[in-house]
């Protein structure tokens, strides 16, 4: 069986901590979709070190984990090299728990390039890209022009690389893109030669042999389900699906062999790039959840977005995700409001509603908010849940009694252990 974790909001919900608390109960951690856009933040070993992970699963520092970037990835091998470096410096030896899919795709300099090229050409309404690359990859893919990392161990690369880097030229110079990306190249090469050194797999056979092994698994998200290419709000988004179908695509991984659906929400929301948020704050109150959460972007460093918790857009991605537990990371923030307010319903065109709209980039849409007292104590350094303050209990009833899925853990700082089972009734 495969239980998941991934973001309900848009992204930076804190999936890498929530994963690496997690990821000492499994066997094999799996990354099903997305690319270097991650940025998935641990602290780890006895001195709780930083590292950020973009493209490894947030399993890896667990010995005797088994980690795998799955075939719905789009891997950048240059990333790649640079933090399979950083991870290895821990004493990590990725040679023997890191295993690659042959069928994720690769990004090539010249989508990164790409990338660019297009953000510019679009003005005021970029989708704010992480320029690394994933839009033009997966556009390959579908495209069905894209290579893959099986295809480096084969004579053909070379031919596959020069063809598909020529019609990336003829589109650059479409948008009269003339930067130069000889030094990107030359990286890239390298860093050819280094993932051809990996543990290249079957990644299909492989996951299915460790279930049926009887090994625990374990699969990663990126981004989050706001994000999804699918039912994110389009076309700011990031180009694969984030939400639980992604593991079948993204691992061959069937949809009965789906267990634990563990969704991670922050208490407040964040978005970086631009797109709809209907609960943002451009006032004194966001910048004061953006200082306190230490709200910029893993892999930009660009300052999030903030705003209130969104109970239409959680509730949503609770649907379309079949959650079975939610984790609910960064209560700690809100320790400093004396007043919280959660958003239960939009009202557009005068009309209330407690569904995500078609349209809602283009709608005007007002937050309906539900006001809350702050419970204006100190919580990082609580473990038991019955010592929270009686206001959190308050939220966070509110919250369960609102969604078709409950708050099981609260998760109260960013080290590994500042995390609290609730007791359920
Ligand atoms: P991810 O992409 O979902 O893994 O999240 P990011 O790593 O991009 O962003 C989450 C940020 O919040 C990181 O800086 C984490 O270290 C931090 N973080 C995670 N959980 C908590 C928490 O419960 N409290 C606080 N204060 N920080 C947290
Ligand atoms: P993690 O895994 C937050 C956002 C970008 C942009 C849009 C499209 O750390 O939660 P892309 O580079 O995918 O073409 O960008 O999606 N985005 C993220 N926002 N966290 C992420 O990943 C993100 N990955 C992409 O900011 O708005
Ligand atoms: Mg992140």
């Amino acid at each position: 069986m495969v239980d998941v974790i991934l973001g309900l909001q848009w992204g930076d919900e804190g999936k890498g901590k929530i994963v690496d608390y997690f990821a000492k109960d499994y066997d094999l951690i799996a990354r099903f979709q997305g690319g270097p856009n991650a940025g998935h933040t641990l602290y780890v070993g006895d001195d709780n070190k930083k590292v950020v992970l973009h493209q490894i699963p947030s399993g890896v520092f667990h010995q005797g984990t088994v980690n795998l970037i799955g075939n719905g990835v789009v891997l950048d091998p240059v990333t790649l090299k640079r933090e399979y470096d950083t991870v290895e410096s821990f004493g990590v030896d990725l040679k023997k728990n890191l295993f690659i899919s042959e069928r994720a795709h690769l990004i090539l300099p010249t989508h990164r390039a790409l990338d660019k090229a297009a953000e510019l050409s679009k003005g005021n309404d970029k989708i704010g890209s992480t320029l690394k690359g994933i839009g033009p990859a997966y556009m390959d893919k579908t495209g069905r022009n894209g290579i893959r990392v099986g295809d480096l161990l084969h004579k053909s690369f070379t031919t596959s690389y020069i063809k598909l880097r020529l019609k990336h030229q003829r589109l650059l110079d479409n948008f009269n893109f003339d930067e130069d990306i000889s030094v990107w190249e030359e990286e890239f090469f390298e860093a050819i030669e280094f993932l051809k050194t990996l543990n290249i797999v079957n990644g299909e056979y492989f996951i299915n042999d460790h279930m049926d092994k009887g090994k625990k698994v374990l699969a990663e998200g990126a981004q989050g389900s706001m994000l999804d290419i699918d039912f994110g709000t389009f076309p700011f988004v990031t180009s694969s699906n984030t939400i639980s179908s992604g593991v079948c695509n993204g691992l061959g991984v069937a949809p009965q062999k789906i267990r634990e659906v563990i969704g991670v929400s922050k208490a407040y929301c964040t978005r970086v790039g631009g797109g709809p948020f209907p609960t943002e704050l451009e006032d004194e109150t966001g910048e004061l959840l953006r200082k306190t959460g230490s709200e910029f972007g893993a892999t930009t460093g660009r300052p999030r977005r903030c705003g209130w918790m969104d109970l239409v857009a959680l509730e949503y991605a609770c649907m379309l995700n079949g959650v079975t537990q939610i984790v609910m990371t960064k209560a700690d923030v809100l320790d400093a409001f004396e007043e919280l307010k959660i958003c239960t319903e939009y009202e557009i065109n005068g009309r209330q509603m407690k569904q995500v709209p078609f349209q809602m980039n283009h709608s005007k849409i007002k937050p309906i908010y539900r006001d809350f007292r702050g419970w204006n104590t100190q919580t990082s350094s609580y473990r038991d849940p019955s010592a929270l303050p009686q206001e959190m209990k308050t939220y966070i009833d509110f919250i369960n009694n609102s969604l078709r899925s409950q708050v099981h853990y609260i998760s109260n700082g960013p080290n590994r252990d500042q995390i609290i089972k609730l007791g359920l009734s």
